[in-house]
């Protein structure tokens, strides 16, 4: 066998409990019109209390795993992209056990709304030297948990959800060409901080104790660094890749705003109609959007097997990546 990755099996998962714009008028100062025109989100899932992140991602993993027509026990690691996780110590082995992957190595990487992009990479890296032969990677967020509901400016903007990928050793490389890049000098833009209070120990030993901030975002700098480095890391990978815009069967981003995905499709001159775009059902759901759209498209068939899509994740950090890959 060659030393190349297939990407075999998607599947996704959300909430069953929908807050529409509608909804958030009613919460905040704000209006369906407002958010549709400026963002194209109409509806997000909202976790229930009894629901969790890695319930959530177990249900996509195993989905993924059955159209990989593989079984748990083949997979030998499991990657959890996730900010959000149930346990701060990490969510991939509660899903190891869920799915009873038990052969598997599983742990977390966290890189915000890059993380499925990032982990797919990581993903490929583990294939191409031999180390691992079928890899779980799962994109989730359960934002929800984490948004100020005060905060008109970025809670209208944020869901819950899971998606998962099955890759596997294969002898072709569907993975053309990816970039990873961050820039920790405009951290600020996107934080989800942890705040705590000074908590005394003994004379002269003060430890901290305490939670995590709401999500703080200012949202015109990461609009404008989204609409500059998506397509400046997509072009870079369509160069690698020897591929010009007209090979590109499909656009698959981060669903943070449809204004970004437009922009981006217009500066690469892809159409618009090759945007794979589940927003207005699913608003932003951080590691989750890219396979969650991505599996919606599979299970409808707009994308076939040998269709190459060009993804690109992007978020705090701030974080970016692209990937071209072929599905199936
Ligand atoms: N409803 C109604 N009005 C709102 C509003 C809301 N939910 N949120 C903000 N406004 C107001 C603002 O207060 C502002 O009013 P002002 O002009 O009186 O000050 C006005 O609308 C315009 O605000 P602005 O921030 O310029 O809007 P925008 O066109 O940039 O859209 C975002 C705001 C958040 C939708 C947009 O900046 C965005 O999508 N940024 C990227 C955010 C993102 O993707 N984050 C996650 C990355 S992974």
């Amino acid at each position: 066998m060659g030393a190349g990755i297939a990407i075999t099996g998607c599947g996704s998962a959300a909430p069953e409990s929908i807050l529409t714009n509608h909804h958030l008028a009613q919460m905040v100062e704000t209006d369906d019109e407002w958010i549709n025109t400026r963002t194209g989100m109409k509806n997000r899932h909202i976790a229930a209390p009894t629901e969790s992140l890695s319930q959530l991602s177990a249900i996509a993993a195993n989905k993924a795993i059955a159209m990989a027509g593989i079984s748990p026990i083949d997979i030998d690691l499991i990657i959890l992209a996730t900010s959000t996780p149930d346990d701060m110590f990490g969510s991939a082995c509660k899903i190891q056990g869920l799915i009873g992957a038990s052969s598997a190595v599983a742990f977390d990487l966290t890189a915000a709304c890059s993380g499925f992009l990032f982990a797919l990479i990581t993903a490929s890296q583990f294939i191409n030297t031999g180390v691992h032969q079928n890899v779980l990677v799962i994109g989730a967020d359960v934002m929800s948990r984490w948004v100020d509901w005060s905060d008109r400016t970025s809670c209208i903007l944020f869901g819950d959800g899971a998606g998962a990928v099955v890759c596997q050793r294969a002898r072709e490389n569907s993975l053309l060409s990816f970039g990873m890049y961050s820039n920790g000098s405009q951290n600020d833009s996107l934080n989800l901080n942890y705040h705590g209070q000074d908590k005394p120990l003994v004379d002269g030993i003060t430890a901290q104790q305490g939670s995590y901030n709401p999500i703080s975002m200012n949202g015109r700098e990461v609009y404008r660094f989204a609409v500059a480095k998506v397509p400046e890391a997509i072009s870079k990978a369509m160069f690698q890749a020897n591929l010009t815009a007209d090979d590109i069967d499909w656009l698959l981003l981060h669903q943070a705003n449809q204004r970004i995905m437009d922009a981006v499709a217009k500066r690469l001159k892809i159409p618009s109609s090759k945007i794979l775009s589940n927003i207005a059902e699913y608003g932003n759901t951080s590691a989750a959007s890219i396979p969650l759209a991505l599996d919606a498209a599979v299970r409808d068939g707009r994308v076939k097997p040998g269709d190459t899509i060009a993804a690109s994740g992007f978020g705090a950090g701030l974080t970016w990546g692209s990937a071209i890959f072929k599905w199936g």
